[in-house]
């Protein structure tokens, strides 16, 4: 059973069909990647499978279960981890307080625990810290977890905003752009944390512009052009396909 089915997925905003009775699944464990020219729908279907949007019609089925117009925090809470477009790390905070922020979901002993301190809120606060520190480690951030997140570059920003996501043990993680204003040199540093969280189980949906990006990490692609899914397959079977040559080819040409 694949562990996200898509079917007939549409979004209209008024007449602007944005995704258009798209049909796709992503099997545990697969790094799938979603590209297509700008405004093909890409992060639209996004914020469809997070609940940012209400699907105009169509089915999301994720871990056996039909969520199909759910709130984004159930969606989080069934393990759809989901990373933006534009980062969006708390620039006034810490490091490691953006990781503690991105737990604070799983928190147990809530407010009341919190203000009295009893024993167990103590001994959460002492795991969650722990668990922010080996994220960090995780994604190559130890160094500066007492910086303020604002002062990071994109790159290291980037990092920590995968830390956050991780934070709330996603079984699946919706990457948008995540190079998108990150210097050229420093890509090749960002594909490999995107492959080890792969490895580390975890099952990926790519957004992304860069094609050798793309190319070398997918295992599937899909093409959407105009909110309709124009192509799908191994990244050799996507390369040949001359209707995503075209597509391509078309928005460069309007660019
Ligand atoms: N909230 C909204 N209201 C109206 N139209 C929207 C809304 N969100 C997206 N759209 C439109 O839907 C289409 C798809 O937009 P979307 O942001 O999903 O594209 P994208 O593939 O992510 O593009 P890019 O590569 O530039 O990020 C566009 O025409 C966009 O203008
Ligand atoms: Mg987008």
């Amino acid at each position: 059973m694949p562990l996200l089915e898509v079917s007939g997925l549409t979004k209209a905003f008024g007449g602007l069909m944005a995704v258009s009775g798209l049909t796709f699944s992503v099997q545990q464990g697969e790094l799938l990647s979603i590209i297509g020219p700008n405004g093909a729908g890409k992060t639209t279907l996004f914020n469809l499978l997070t609940g940012i949007y209400r699907p105009t019609s169509g089915i999301i089925r994720f871990d056996g279960n039909d969520i199909t117009g759910c709130k984004p925090y159930q969606s989080v809470r069934r393990g759809i981890g989901r990373t933006f477009q534009r980062t969006t790390v708390f620039g006034w905070e810490k490091v490691l307080d953006n990781v503690i922020i991105g737990q604070s979901l799983h928190v147990r002993t809530g407010v009341w625990g919190a203000i009295v301190r009893t024993g167990a809120a103590r001994r959460e606060e002492r795991r969650i810290r722990e668990k922010a520190r080996e994220l960090l480690a995780f994604v190559g951030l130890s160094d500066m977890e007492q910086r303020l997140s604002g002062n990071l570059t994109e790159e290291a920003q980037k990092r920590l905003s995968i830390a956050m996501v991780l934070a709330a043990d996603p079984k699946v993680l919706l990457l948008d752009e995540p190079t998108g204003g990150v210097n050229l040199e420093e890509i090749g540093g960002l594909i490999e944390l995107v492959k080890k969280v792969q490895r580390s189980g975890v099952t990926i949906c790519l957004i992304e512009h860069k094609m050798r990006m793309v190319m070398s990490i997918s295992d599937r692609i899909i093409v959407l052009n105009y909110g309709v899914n124009i192509a799908e397959g191994t990244p050799a079977e996507v390369g040949a396909n001359e209707e995503v040559i075209k597509a391509y080819l078309g928005a460069r040409r309007v660019a």
